[in-house]
């Protein structure tokens, strides 16, 4: 089963993503962590984020990979052919450079190969911006998660303060979502938007809690449903 789980920056996709897959025993996939890797390795060989051809020969060039503790199905470690970036793709720089990079269609077209190859290996909560709508159109479950801005801003400065990394300034971190929200909503491949079929929820006013306890009995009523139709 595929839940997939869309939504603007800072909505709270990660964490519901992964609270629904521990809950459920599903893997999960961040599929923005694929194309911050894609946004680094650009940085670090001096691509220019306006060169498709080039970005997109990287994107298929380089294998991203996800590390995992004994246990755990969820990642807790990025790599990019082989080097760890999981802290250096959440500086404010990868913040800025993601934007364009992840609108490269050539960049999307090999990212969203490999989105699909590694969701095809079983049960997967994939978060992202297209999974509803390109990745998966056919996922059992598709949520469409947003927030208010404000809300949303003061959740990525939590988060950033709990990870030491990234900027702390809730003016600055307000003016990049609302950047990153303007770009990914209206660049031309695959821009943000609900799937037709997805179940939007609105997280300003509920506890992160209720939200994945709303996903998790959606997808319990769905497989027993297909159970049902089988
Ligand atoms: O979820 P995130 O903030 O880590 O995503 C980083 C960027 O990648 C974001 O600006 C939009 C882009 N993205 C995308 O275009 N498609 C996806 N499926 C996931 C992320």
């Amino acid at each position: 089963m595929i839940i997939a789980i869309d939504g603007p920056s800072g909505a709270g996709k990660s964490t519901v993503a992964k609270a629904v897959a521990k809950t459920l025993g599903f893997s999960c996939l961040d599929t923005g962590a694929m194309y911050r890797a894609i946004a680094w390795q650009a940085l670090q060989e001096g691509v220019a984020f306006d060169d498709n051809e080039s970005l997109g020969a990287l994107a298929l060039a380089k294998e991203i990979t996800f590390g995992h503790t004994a246990g755990d199905p969820i990642p807790k470690q990025v790599f990019i052919d082989g080097v760890e970036v999981t802290d250096a793709i959440r500086t404010t720089e990868i913040d800025k450079a993601v934007s364009p990079v992840s609108a490269a269609p050539a960049v999307r077209v090999a990212l969203v190969a490999q989105q699909q190859r590694i969701g095809q290996g079983g049960d997967y909560v994939v978060e992202g911006r297209d999974i509803g709508t390109v990745v998966f159109p056919d996922a059992e479950l598709k949520i469409f998660l947003t927030a208010s801005d404000e809300e949303r801003a003061h959740r990525r400065v939590r988060q950033n303060v709990d990870r030491n990394i990234g900027s702390f300034d809730y003016a600055e971190v307000l003016a990049d979502l609302k950047r990153r929200d303007e770009y990914d909503s209206s660049r031309e491949m695959s821009p943000l938007c609900a799937a037709d079929d997805a179940i939007i929820l609105d997280t300003t006013e509920y506890y992160i809690e209720v939200v994945i306890d709303k996903i998790c009995a959606l997808a319990k009523e769905k497989s027993a449903n297909e159970r049902q139709q089988a």
